[in-house]
Parts: C-alpha cells; sequence; structure tokens
C-alpha cells in the first residue's frame, strides 16, 4: 500500500466570530491516492470546512494536513498557492467564479495563474467547456448562465491543470440527473487515469460511485 495522498490528523476548526462554532473537532483521516471518495453527513456539520482543510485554503485551529507528507498547516501563504494551482482541481459550493469575466475567461484563469501559455490556454478551456457541454456559452459571463451552468464552469477550471487531487464540495447540487449522469462520467474518467477524487455531496448516485464514505456529524468522522 502506498502513502496516502493526504493525511489529516486532529483537525479542528473553530469559527469565532459572532457565534463561536466548533466546526470540526479532532478529525483524522486519510485519503488513499488514487482513491474516489465521498463525504457525507447533514447540512452544517462541517464537510465543506473538512474539504476546505484538506485543500489549503483555510488553515485549521489546530490539527495538521499533509500533502504528500508535506505539511500544509505550516507552509507559506505562496507556497500554498503554487502547490494549489500545480495540483489541486477545487469546486466550490458556491462555484466562486468572477463575475467580470466570461465562462471562457474564468477557465483561462486557473491556467494563466500555473503559468500555462496563453494560446494553449485558449485551446483547453475551450476543451473543457465543450466537456462540460458548454461551448455555446462560452462568452458568457456567470449572471448570465443558470446555476446548473455556473457549476459546469466551475468543473471545467477545476480540471484545468489536469489535477492529481479533485476536490469537489456537491459539485451536482444544482444539476439535473441527466447532467449530473453526464458530470460523474468524467468524474469517473479523472479517477480512471489514476487521480485522487474528493466529493462532498447528499447525493445516493454520487456516493454509489465512491469506493469509500467519509460520515460527518457534529464535527466529527463517524466511525465506519
Ligand atoms: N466563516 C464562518 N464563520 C462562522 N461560522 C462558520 C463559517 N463557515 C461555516 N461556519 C459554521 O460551521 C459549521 C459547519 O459549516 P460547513 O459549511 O462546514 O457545513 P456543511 O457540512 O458543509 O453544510 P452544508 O451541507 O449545508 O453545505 C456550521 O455551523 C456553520 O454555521
Ligand atoms: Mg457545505
Amino acid at each position: 500500500m502506498s502513502d496516502p495522498i493526504l493525511r489529516a490528523e486532529g483537525l479542528t476548526k473553530v469559527y469565532d466570530g459572532g457565534y463561536r462554532t466548533v466546526a470540526l473537532e479532532d478529525v483524522t483521516l486519510e485519503i488513499p491516492r488514487g482513491s474516489l471518495t465521498c463525504i457525507m453527513g447533514p447540512s452544517g456539520h462541517g464537510k465543506s470546512t473538512l474539504l476546505h482543510l484538506l485543500g489549503g485554503l483555510d488553515r485549521p485551529t489546530s490539527g495538521r494536513v499533509y500533502l504528500d507528507g508535506e505539511d500544509l498547516t505550516a507552509a507559506s501563504p505562496r507556497r500554498l498557492a503554487g502547490i494549489r494551482s500545480r495540483r489541486l482541481g477545487f469546486v466550490f459550493q458556491f462555484f466562486n467564479l468572477l463575475p467580470m469575466l466570461t465562462a471562457l475567461e474564468n477557465v483561462q484563469t486557473a491556467m494563466l495563474l500555473a503559468g500555462v501559455p496563453r494560446r494553449e490556454q485558449e485551446a483547453r478551456a475551450r476543451e473543457l467547456l465543450r466537456l462540460v457541454g458548454l461551448e455555446d456559452k462560452l462568452h458568457a459571463k456567470p449572471n448570465q448562465l443558470s446555476g446548473g451552468q455556473r457549476q459546469r464552469v466551475a468543473i471545467a477550471r477545476a480540471l484545468a491543470n489536469d489535477p492529481d487531487l479533485l476536490l469537489m464540495d456537491e459539485p451536482t447540487g444544482n444539476l439535473d440527473s441527466r447532467s449530473e449522469e453526464d458530470l460523474l462520467e468524467q468524474v469517473r474518467a479523472v479517477h480512471a487515469r489514476g487521480k485522487t477524487v474528493v466529493i462532498v455531496t447528499h447525493s445516493d448516485t454520487v456516493a454509489a460511485l465512491a469506493e469509500r464514505t467519509v460520515t460527518i456529524r457534529d464535527g466529527r468522522v463517524v466511525p465506519g
């Protein structure tokens, strides 16, 4: 058995704004390299928080996250940004598209950050948007797209740099069952190429695809 691609040790996240919330408490888990893992659990119980920590998008209150043995919680912001753009694809629950940019430009931005030459960026962005069925919306801005279409742009963007690790937060939450099937086909293809995929979902169809499911309840992993 090879080393896990991701390892979380004793992750705790406390949000201390107006409401003090313990969103995650002492979560320890491993994501095997090349696996397809689903994270499930009730609304508000810490799934997005966990995914953000696993992707180095936020820092835990305590605990560690190791990506290929490197401690992300100790990495500088610059180092983290580099790792994120080269190795990780992230689909946010609420998409995080740049509102002033078109669909094509939103996908290209990810490649810009990773230093892909401009001509290549555009060709690849077109191909990815075709894959998610948006070839006729290349120049639409997010507010001209439906929720499901925005989600598909976010997915194309996450795939832009052919990431080793694809982290998706409810990627099919706004999709009809046909579009969900299409998306899952692409996830299967990414996984078949040896990539690691972690999907937060409420969908049993998505969960059926996974090799393993981690259940989060009240900020803790439910023993499986
Ligand atoms: N930035 C924040 N500041 C304060 N509290 C937060 C913040 N983000 C999340 N929380 C709280 O942390 C808890 C976990 O939130 P999280 O977004 O991880 O849940 P979730 O499992 O992804 O839920 P859902 O299925 O609804 O997306 C919730 O109680 C939420 O209110
Ligand atoms: Mg969430």
